[in-house]
């Protein structure tokens, strides 16, 4: 009999119980109650399920359980300590500055694509803290926006590359 699934979300250890083929995404929701990660397209075009793998943007609904392996998930809920973690700052915040500057600037309307729009732009500052606009608009390319945010998206990720490169460690 094969081992059971686990798969690391969060910094935990989860056991799986959905079969290895069932997309990322649906464990996510479906079993561990993470509802950060949006079901949009279901075609790896939108980016609303994205997620982080070993820090890198996933799309979670083209994703297999199995195919996760040993690479650490991250989801929007855990942004914060995923931060925290690279900047060593104890206890983390309660809101990735990213999360922080999306409320600061008022930046989305209807939300859908805040998951992704958020865990793209904090993969982009964690490699870039520095980006330029055109930086930010070729690394955010795939992800739309039905609201037509992009604008104030561009002037969240610049608020949150200020607030990090004023972060203390
Ligand atoms: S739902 Fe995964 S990319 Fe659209
Ligand atoms: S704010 Fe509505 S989809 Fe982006």
């Amino acid at each position: 009999m094969a081992d059971p699934l686990s798969i690391r979300v969060n910094g935990r250890d989860r056991p799986v119980s959905a079969s290895p083929d069932t997309p990322l995404l649906y464990v996510l929701t479906n079993e561990l109650e993470l509802h950060g990660p949006r079901f949009g397209c279901g075609l790896a075009q939108c980016g609303s399920c994205s997620v982080l793998a070993d820090g890198v943007e996933i799309r979670s609904c083209v994703t297999p359980v199995a195919a996760v392996g040993n690479r650490s998930i991250t989801t929007l809920e855990g942004l914060p300590a995923w931060y925290a973690e690279q900047k060593g700052l104890s206890p983390p915040p309660a809101l990735h500055p990213l999360q922080q500057a999306f409320v600061d600037t008022q930046a989305l309307h209807c939300g859908y694509c805040y998951n992704g729009m958020t865990v793209k732009g904090a993969e982009l500052l964690a490699n870039n803290p520095s980006p330029t606009e055109a930086d930010i608009r070729k690394t955010m390319n795939g992800h739309l926006c039905r609201c037509g945010t992009y604008p104030r998206v561009m002037k969240a990720i610049q608020l949150a590359a200020r607030a990090i490169a004023g972060a203390k460690p």
